[in-house]
């Protein structure tokens, strides 16, 4: 018997939850649980520490089924709990590509985020989903996650990776946004979209705003006025007016932070948006389509 707290929850509202490892340091993940009348639906799987799917047994009796904001590993992990998915189908092949690392290399890199004394009870065994070939469905702007007596909206929010999208629950005037805007946002990555295409994104969330009170996200939550700052600071970058302040990326490359941050990470203006990006790709094109190389 494992003594690792793999999972805490925190009801945020009727018939929906948050949820996150419990042994993490400071910087979180979290997964969210919404339960309707047919089924529950369950917002990124986090890490992929402990069995997500019954941890969910013990929060509602409804089928459940998974949905994740984007690719990410750190949004995907228990994903492998479960038999199936619904993907953005932009980052479907991303997804797919995930497979493909080995389960060590995946624990390996998520123990990271353990507190020390975690650190050594964390087994590369049956308690870490790992990964395997699982069923993946699409999704895109627009469709509906009917739980019965409650409705979810997929919406499209690309930028920081091409497909990310946010959820919207017209009951509880909740918004589940992943990684699309927040005080860290990353446009650093191959697949994320050049600044001019996100902005655009953005200011088409915003008018979706006035359904949503609050946006949980996927290590931050925020007031819908956070889009408000993006927008902002997304058009200082295009019009060259920003901090530019060199950093390193999370894979190691050379990055700028639109805005200049403090010790702690937070914008030093006091402002919360902020983003990260490469000079290469502020203004670009994208296209719907894909290109299928060799
Ligand atoms: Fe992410």
């Amino acid at each position: 018997m494992s003594n690792v707290p793999y999972y805490v929850t925190k009801k945020i509202a009727d018939g929906t939850y948050q949820i996150k490892n419990g042994f993490t340091t400071g910087f979180d993940t979290y997964a969210y649980l919404i339960e309707g009348a047919d089924y529950a639906l369950l917002i990124d799987t986090i890490l992929g520490f402990g069995d997500l799917n019954a941890f969910c047994r013990t929060l509602t009796d409804k089928p459940v089924k998974v949905v994740n904001t984007h690719y990410h590993w750190d949004h995907v992990g228990g994903n492998f709990f479960f038999d199936s998915c619904y993907m953005p189908a932009k980052d479907i092949g991303l997804f797919q590509n995930c497979i493909g690392f080995s389960k060590e290399d995946i624990f390996n890199a998520a123990k990271m985020s353990a507190k020390e004394e975690y650190k050594d009870l964390l087994e590369c065994d049956e308690n870490f989903a790992g990964t395997h070939p699982i069923k993946v469905y699409p999704v895109s702007d627009g469709d509906i996650f009917d739980l019965g007596d409650r409705k979810i909206e997929v919406v499209d929010a690309g930028g920081h990776t091409r497909g990310s999208v946010v959820l919207i629950d017209d009951r509880t005037r909740l918004c589940f946004s992943g990684d699309a805007c927040n005080g860290n946002t990353l446009l650093e990555f191959e697949d994320s979209l050049p600044i001019n295409v996100y902005i655009e994104n953005l200011k088409r969330l915003k008018t979706y705003a006035p359904r949503f009170d609050m946006m949980y996200g996927g290590h931050e939550i925020f007031d819908p006025s956070i889009i408000d700052e993006g927008i902002e600071t997304a058009a200082s970058v295009i019009a060259g007016t920003d901090d530019k302040c060199e950093a390193k990326g999370i894979t190691g490359n050379d990055i700028l932070y639109a805005a200049r941050r403090n010790e702690d990470g937070s914008r030093a203006d006091g402002k919360r948006f902020n983003m990260s990006y490469v000079p290469e790709k502020i203004t670009g094109e994208v296209s719907d389509n894909q290109v299928i190389g060799k």
